[in-house]
């Protein structure tokens, strides 16, 4: 029913239809209170799409021919992408200084290197850890990678592109923006090619296991601020794939507001100088709660 501005309002069956089919897709928890928010970022969607209200927007999800793309462009408008390079020091010196020794001396015979970045944004933490390989001089000659993923094809297009302006390099110390970018604009740099030689990109929903055959076995796993935006079964359903992919004696590192606490009893907590990690224990072990 159009108001004043000339836009529908979202109706609590509409707004439930949509949050239900949202979660099914990528397990993203729209909050009762957050109706207004959702409708307000629908609204450009019914716009372009010329439909009058939201069970219009719905039947389009759900049926239209082009559903698939739509469905994408309603996640996007949905989701949160907010990521900046060296986002928490405290456990990117963890991972410098402890847990990198320690796997240069576990692959020392295979010389090879996995780090999944799952749930990326724009690469920016791709290209921290990257970084910070480069930095420790440990793996020089060997086959790295860090894998980044994401469910948003926007963002991954930003962060295969690799170039950043102020607001990502917020926390970058001056001497790594000297070492590892390019300038290419005004206020505008790019990382350098040898970083980027170590780092890909793919597309993958944390909610969907068959989309992660491209993933391959991971040392280490950051998905920092990614479950926050999840419920209990979602978060568990992550973990488990998380858990599945790691290599036995593997690190999950998550943002420094989450933890497993009544999520999963699968993983160890282990308590480093800098900071707490969890790891995948050696032999299997552990047990979902
Ligand atoms: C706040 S950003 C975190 C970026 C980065 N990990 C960091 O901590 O700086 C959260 C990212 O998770 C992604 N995401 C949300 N739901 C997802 C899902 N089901 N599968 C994969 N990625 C998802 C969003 O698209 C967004 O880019």
């Amino acid at each position: 029913m159009p108001f004043d501005t000339g836009r529908p309002e979202m109706t609590a069956e509409e707004f439930r239809l949509l949050r239900d089919f949202v979660y099914g897709h990528c397990g993203i928890l729209v909050r009762d209170d957050m109706k207004y928010v959702m409708q307000r970022r629908l609204w450009p969607r019914l716009e372009a799409l010329g439909l009058t209200d939201f069970s219009a927007y719905y039947r389009y999800l759900r049926f239209d021919a082009q559903r698939r793309a739509e469905l994408e462009t309603a996640i996007e408008a949905l989701t949160t992408h907010e990521t900046y390079f060296f986002r928490e020091p405290r456990q990117l010196k963890a991972f410098s200084e402890e847990l990198l020794p320690q796997l240069e001396r576990r692959n020392a015979r295979t010389k090879r290197l996995r780090v999944w970045s799952a749930g990326c944004s724009s690469g920016e933490e791709a290209y921290t850890v990257a970084m910070l390989l480069k930095d420790s001089g440990r793996f020089e000659g060997w086959d790295v990678e860090v894998h980044g993923t994401d469910i948003s094809r926007r963002v991954l297009a930003a962060a295969r592109q690799g170039e950043y302006g102020p607001s990502a390099l917020r926390a970058t110390p001056p001497d790594k923006v000297a070492r590892y970018f390019v300038h290419v604009g005004p206020n505008r740099v790019r990382v350098r090619d040898d970083i980027r030689a170590w780092v890909s990109f793919g597309h993958h929903n944390l909610q969907d296991p068959d989309t992660a055959l491209h993933i391959s076995r991971p040392d280490v796993v950051f998905c920092r601020n990614v479950l926050i935006y999840f419920d209990t079964p979602a978060r568990q359903r992550v973990l488990r794939l998380i858990y599945d992919k790691l290599v036995p004696g593997g690190h999950l590192l998550l943002g420094h507001s989450e933890n497993l606490i009544n999520l999963s009893a699968d993983f160890e907590l282990v308590h480093l100088r800098s900071d707490l990690v969890y790891r995948k224990p050696e032999l299997g072990g552990g047990g979902s709660p």
